[in-house]
């Protein structure tokens, strides 16, 4: 599967068969995940896999009672181990590189399982605390989000995008630019303006070359059977005179 392709058709699954999910799937997703970047190379991520049926409706209720999580087969939760990175970077980095870190992961997860003809979808809302206790969650680690993976029982459609114009800024914040292709030095863009900007014109001149061509070939026209048989300087008499 193409990459690009991969990240626009993936889709937030929140619907799953009642099937299970081949166990060399999950580590495809998870070994995805540990190819993320990470702050350092620090790969300050651990993750846990939940497949206990009781475990996962418990856990769905403590998201904000999402109770079609319940649904999908296996959950992954990712966790930041931030020790090591707030070592090297201090609160920065346990208070940003872990989280983002984190987050490369989970996207990473995502594409795998659609890759992979698998559905998943992010979660964030749910009870640390609850997580926490459950899950034997150290304090030096923290959990940054649920990941439900199953085959999908929904087809979502395409997703409704803002336009991009309005999420990109030239420069500086705030700053729009009308012409990014220029900045970019996409001069195809331009050229492929222009051409359209003198398409008409050059139209018209295209028309008006060959009907001057057509004129012409009218006028160079070989003689025809009658004037053939015409003697010569008739010939020349008749065509002067015919203009
Ligand atoms: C940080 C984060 C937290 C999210 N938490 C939830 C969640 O708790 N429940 C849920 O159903 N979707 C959650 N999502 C998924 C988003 O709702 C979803 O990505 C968004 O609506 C765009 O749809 P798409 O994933 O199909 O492109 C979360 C996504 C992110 C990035």
């Amino acid at each position: 599967m193409d990459a690009l392709w991969a990240i626009k058709t993936r889709r937030s699954i929140r619907s799953y068969l009642q099937k299970p999910v081949e166990f060399d799937k999950v580590t495809a997703v998870i070994e995805a995940a540990h190819y993320a970047p990470s702050a350092g190379n620090l790969q300050d991520w651990k993750f846990i896999i939940i497949t206990d049926k009781a475990a996962r409706h418990a856990i769905a209720e403590h998201c904000l009672e999402q109770h079609w999580m319940a649904h999908a087969p296996v959950y992954i939760v990712v966790c930041s181990n931030e020790e090591r990175t707030e070592m090297r970077y201090g609160l920065r980095g346990k208070r940003l590189y872990s989280v983002q870190s984190c987050a490369a992961a989970t996207e990473n997860m995502l594409l795998a399982a659609h890759a992979l003809g698998l559905g998943a979808c992010w979660v964030g809302a749910f009870d640390e605390d609850y997580l926490d206790r459950t899950l034997n969650i150290p304090d030096t680690a923290r959990a940054q989000a649920i990941v439900t993976l199953g085959y999908t029982d929904e087809q979502p459609g395409e997703k409704e995008l803002t336009s991009l114009d309005s999420a990109v800024y030239f420069g500086t914040y705030g700053i729009p630019y009308e012409k990014p292709h220029l900045i970019l030095k996409d001069y195809s863009v331009e050229w492929e303006q222009q051409a359209q900007k003198a398409k008409p014109a050059l139209e018209k001149g295209i028309a008006s070359i060959k009907k001057s061509v057509q004129q012409l070939k009218e006028k160079v026209r070989p003689p025809t059977k009658e004037e053939e048989e015409l003697p010569q300087p008739r010939r020349e008499e008749e065509a002067e005179w015919k203009g």
